[in-house]
């Protein structure tokens, strides 16, 4: 008969991927910040202003993991330098949009680049929460408290952006558009509810 492998939790890994969320925020920050110049709406301007002080927090609540952990937040790791690249490229691909002189424009590039970068920090979080119930002391419990808070922030981000970049596409194209986005006046924090909102608004 066929033995199951053990599953043995890979610590190295765990680090990997706190480091690579924390270089991520810290990326957001700066993405935050960009397409904080480039937004033309105001309501989606008062949205991610909020947004990005809840990114600078979630930078704050990585570093203390880290510390928790044992781990130095400023150490360099191979897969941090890709995160920091990824994160710089959106920020300059919306600098690039403002050159072009475009506002409506400039904003679109602006919800797509919040939106990708929105999606890998729904994840990381998703992850950091279940790695959390792995782990064991003080990291264990500053972990899981800061999952607990940050991953319900985490599916507001990720789905209302993702409902102002398809509402503002559609405004672009000159089709009905939904403004503010069904996602954000029927508060939705999860996939189940973003689908739904989307279907009783005809999308
Ligand atoms: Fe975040
Ligand atoms: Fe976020």
């Amino acid at each position: 008969m066929k033995k199951l492998a053990k599953r043995v939790l890979s610590k190295d890994q765990v680090a990997e991927l706190v480091y690579q969320a924390l270089e991520h925020e810290r990326g957001g920050v700066l993405i935050y910040r960009m397409a904080l110049k480039c937004v033309q709406n105001d309501e989606l301007r008062e949205e991610w202003q909020e947004y990005s002080d809840a990114t600078a927090t979630h930078v704050e609540k990585l570093e203390e993991v880290c510390v928790a952990m044992g781990l130095d937040p400023e150490r360099e790791t191979p897969g941090r330098k890709i995160v920091r690249h990824l994160g710089k490229s959106l920020v300059k691909a919306m600098q690039m949009a403002l050159d072009e002189g475009s506002p409506a424009a400039a904003e679109l590039v602006a919800a797509d680049c919040v939106t990708l970068a929105e999606t890998k920090d729904h994840m990381n979080w998703e992850l950091l929460g279940r790695a959390a119930k792995q782990l064991t002391g003080d990291a264990r419990l500053k972990l899981t408290k800061a999952a607990a808070t940050i991953e319900d922030e985490e599916d507001e981000h990720l789905y209302h952006t993702t409902g102002w970049a398809r509402e503002l596409w559609f405004q672009s194209l000159g089709m009905r558009a939904v403004l503010p986005p069904p996602e954000e006046t029927q508060h939705v924090t999860s996939a189940i509810g973003a689908a739904r909102a989307k279907q009783a608004a005809g999308r």
